[in-house]
């Protein structure tokens, strides 16, 4: 079989701190312009999307992808506290518009890693009103701009925070980690700085969890009729020794995020690599193994092992919303994608229901404290002109897309 079902969504992803540049409101630019930050460098004007959205989505659509993946800024939409900016929510129509006059269904997420400062300031997401706040959101957004969603999901990997607890603890710059907090809290005159990135695992996991399903009754009460679901991070946990703590690292990590999932209408996948846990942590790759500019492994089978995981626990349809590589060499890239895809291929042929394969990412773009280095886009962009140039890899999954099937020579 080298077909994929009609109606089958092929995009690629974005997220709004990523790409469309000054989010100056953000907790996040605080954190990129602080001494010391653990950031390699600000993301300043990123890839000027705020401006360029029409080009970008044109080109989507010109390469063969029926579907936009891409985050609403928060930080914009309601940047003082109760103050909800009819003039950014404007934005986000004319985005989706563009999709709309594209022939691009888009996919909305309404939390990509970035709070507004205030948010930061009042401690974020450890304090048990921040999931009002985010239900106060969502709602605006729903009430505005619903009659033209035709996906949404409340969180972008929000069990983030509790995989990272699985680093091992040589990785982690604690003093760096805590100095960095301080100096941000003291940038915005409060004594809290409540980041996505910086707050505690096991609390972030109950309100999180605790907003998702609040966000989803708001969302689903208001304009429009369409899916909405929560995506989230997953690699292919591998044990290593018979002592490996792999169980319980899903266990924590996965399972209550599958469970709050399958209770709202999908889940979004995301994976990139296979992780080896030992007894007490993850491990680091094997010697010799082929490494991404991540750090972690070229491994694109870690997509069917995740699919499979996500299968047996959940009853709603699987949509991939995220899968891609960090390589400057695009050859390896067109590589990952054919045998990512091989793997979505093995899974649909068992009768696994998926729906969507969306790649990340449409650009080459600022990866949080990794800065421009990483390189995931399947289009390249020259910052100082924001020029964008496709490479071979848009052209090779755009044509699947377009077809809708694997080429012959690929399986
Ligand atoms: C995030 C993206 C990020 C990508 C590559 C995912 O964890 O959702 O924002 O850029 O992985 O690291």
């Amino acid at each position: 079989m080298s077909a994929f079902p009609r109606g089958f969504l092929w995009g690629a992803a974005t997220a709004a701190h990523q790409v469309e540049g000054n989010n100056i409101n953000s907790d996040l630019w605080v954190l990129e312009h602080i001494e010391p930050t653990l950031f390699a460098e600000p993301s300043l004007d990123a890839c000027d999307h705020l401006r360029l959205y029409p080009k970008d989505i044109r080109m989507l659509a010109k390469l063969g992808f029926n579907t936009y993946r891409f985050s609403i800024e928060w930080a914009r939409i309601e940047s003082e506290r109760g103050h909800f900016s009819m003039a950014a929510i404007e934005h986000y129509r004319r985005v989706l518009a563009a999709c709309h006059e594209n022939g691009i269904t888009p996919m909305v997420t309404l939390y990509h890693f970035s709070s507004p400062r205030w948010f930061a300031a009042m401690g974020g997401w450890e304090k048990s009103e921040s999931t009002d706040l985010f239900v106060r959101y969502c709602g605006r957004v729903s009430r505005h701009l619903g009659d033209l969603l035709h996906y949404a999901t409340t969180f972008n990997e929000p069990n983030l925070p509790m995989l990272l607890r699985w680093l091992p603890v040589s990785e982690i710059p604690f003093v760096k980690v805590k100095r960095m907090a301080k100096a941000a809290a003291r940038a915005i005159g409060s004594d809290k700085f409540g980041c996505f990135f910086l707050g505690d695992g096991e609390k972030l996991r109950d309100r999180m969890t605790a907003a998702h399903v609040l966000a989803y009754e708001t969302i689903k009460s208001g304009p429009g009729h369409y899916p909405v679901g929560v995506s989230i991070s997953m690699q292919d946990e591998q044990p290593v020794g018979h002592d490996s703590k792999r169980d319980k690292k899903c266990a924590e990590v996965y399972d209550p995020w599958l469970a709050a999932a399958d209770k709202s209408d999908f889940l979004g996948v995301q994976t990139y690599t296979r992780c080896r846990v030992g007894k007490r942590s993850d491990l680091s790759p094997e010697p010799g193994s082929e490494t991404t500019q991540m750090g972690y492994e070229f491994w694109p089978e870690a997509l069917e092992a995740c699919l499979r995981y996500a299968n047996a626990r959940v009853k709603v349809p699987l949509y991939i919303t995220e899968n891609g590589v960090a390589t400057d060499d695009d050859e390896r890239r067109i590589e990952y994608i054919r045998r990512a895809l091989t793997g979505v291929q093995n899974c649909l042929a068992d009768g696994i229901d998926i729906r969507a394969y969306i790649h990340w990412s449409l650009l080459d773009n600022f990866e949080w404290i990794m800065g421009y280095r990483p390189r995931f886009g399947l289009v390249a962009v020259d910052r100082a002109t924001q020029e964008r140039t496709q490479k071979p890899s848009a052209t090779y999954l755009g044509e699947i897309a377009r077809h809708n099937r694997l080429p012959d020579h690929a399986k």
